[in-house]
């Protein structure tokens, strides 16, 4: 059985009160009405993470960060490594979402150096992949994604790769309020677990979470998560309101 997961990715957005309302508002409702059996993951930004990581001890809701540095240590002004993240109670960190690829730069292969000082140390990453409209209207999204995958994962140990989850967010999808359909969705999910299974193995591929983002709402996450390699969400613009957050983490049951 796969994890379940449903991870919400505030981006830019929430003060440290804002922050701790919202999180608090989770954690209660998480509490009162989430079935044990979904993992919720909070991804907020670096400043509030220790804070946060305080509120949420004892909770079965995992902590996230949504970027860190490939260098572990040094004269890297600005950055942030993942001894730190770990130091304030992180366990997940965000790698390659769309956002950074594309405004921040960052290569596949800038993202297998994350991936291994990420996987080195013991956080659980969360590799997004996923292409943007052009590759999609000329149906190249496969080969497209499966590049992303083969650049940014291949290297890795049978042993490192099978403790990855997997974000497909078509960029398309990501705060447009479009979504792919269910159907986009499950077709994508079934060629990423293909592709994980031609490399390392059936076993590993049907171990490994991978999750859909992208415009995932309350209302539209039931038909999304039903796809039988989609084992849950990466929540943007959703997560930022905790009623809807629970909304969609509840989808599964
Ligand atoms: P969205 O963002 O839910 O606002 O589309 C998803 C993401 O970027 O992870």
């Amino acid at each position: 059985m796969r994890k379940k997961i449903v991870a919400g990715n505030w981006k830019m957005n929430k003060t440290l009160e804002e922050g701790q309302s919202l999180t608090s508002e989770v954690k209660h409702m998480a509490e009162d009405e989430l079935p044990g059996d979904v993992q919720l993951i909070l991804c907020p930004p670096f400043i509030h993470l220790s804070a946060l990581h305080g509120m949420l001890k004892g909770s079965p809701i995992g902590l996230g960060a949504q970027n860190c540095s490939e260098q572990e240590s040094g004269a890297y002004t600005g950055e942030t490594s993942v001894a730190m993240l770990q130091s304030v109670g992180v366990k997940y960190v965000i790698l390659g979402h769309s956002e950074r690829r594309e405004q921040f730069k960052e290569s596949n292969e800038l993202l297998a150096k994350k991936l291994d000082v990420a996987l080195k140390q013991g956080l659980v990453p969360i590799f997004c992949c996923g292409e943007p409209l052009e590759i999609r209207e000329r149906e190249a999204q496969d080969a497209y994604v499966q590049k992303q995958i083969e650049e940014s994962l291949f290297h890795l140990s049978k042993e490192d790769v099978s403790k990855i989850i997997v974000a497909y967010e078509p960029i398309w999808a990501i705060g447009t309020g479009k979504t792919a359909s269910a159907e986009q969705a499950q077709e994508m999910h079934a060629v990423i677990r293909k592709q994980i299974a031609s490399k390392y193995g059936q076993d590993v591929a049907d171990a490994i979470s991978i999750l859909y983002g992208g415009s995932v709402k309350p209302d539209n996450a039931r038909e999304i998560f039903a796809g039988e390699d989609v084992d849950g969400g990466l929540i943007g613009g959703a997560s930022l309101k905790s009623r809807d957050f629970i909304d969609i983490a509840k989808s599964f049951s």
